[in-house]
């Protein structure tokens, strides 16, 4: 009887043995599934290539504001004497073919300092960054 007793006490163990060893590979598999790389993975890369995506359709946004930018400055500050189309009027040289000429570098720093008898300064900073880039861009 004692030892039917101790018995019984040991099939209930492996009992709960089992059920647990079920539960834990259970829950490993479970954390396999959910947690595993590779899908984590593959939602980064889908992430990332959106952004890029994003991020390219943001600049060619950017880029076209920018020339818009350009543009709008080049005719308040400088048509005046190069003329809308880059034709140049009177005694000021046309602004075809710059970037022929100049980098945009160059155009920045004759727009910035002057040169001969263009006074420098009719537009400043990244305003004259823009129309220094502008310029050679529609050149191309
Ligand atoms: C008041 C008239 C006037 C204005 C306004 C003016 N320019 Fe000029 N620009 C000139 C003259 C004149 C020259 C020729 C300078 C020289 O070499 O003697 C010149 C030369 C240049 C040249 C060199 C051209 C070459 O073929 O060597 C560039 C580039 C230029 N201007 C860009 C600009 C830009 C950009 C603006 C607007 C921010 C501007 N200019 C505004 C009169 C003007």
């Amino acid at each position: 009887m004692k030892q039917f007793k101790v018995v019984k006490i040991d099939k209930k163990h492996w009992m709960w043995l089992g059920i647990s060893v079920t539960i834990v590979s259970l829950a490993i598999i479970l954390s396999m599934c959910t947690g595993s790389p590779f899908i984590g993975d593959r939602t980064n890369t889908e992430a990332s290539s959106e952004n890029v995506e994003e991020s390219k359709e943001q600049s060619t946004a950017e880029i076209e504001q920018q020339r818009m930018n350009a543009k709008r400055w080049y005719n308040q500050s400088c048509a005046l004497c190069h003329g809308e189309q880059l034709e140049g009027r009177l005694q000021n040289p046309p602004l075809l073919n710059t970037a022929k000429k100049y980098t945009a570098d160059q155009v920045y720093t004759i727009i910035i300092d002057g040169r001969g008898d263009m006074t420098g300064g009719f537009l400043q900073g990244d305003e004259a960054r823009a129309v220094a880039e502008w310029l050679i861009e529609i050149d191309k």
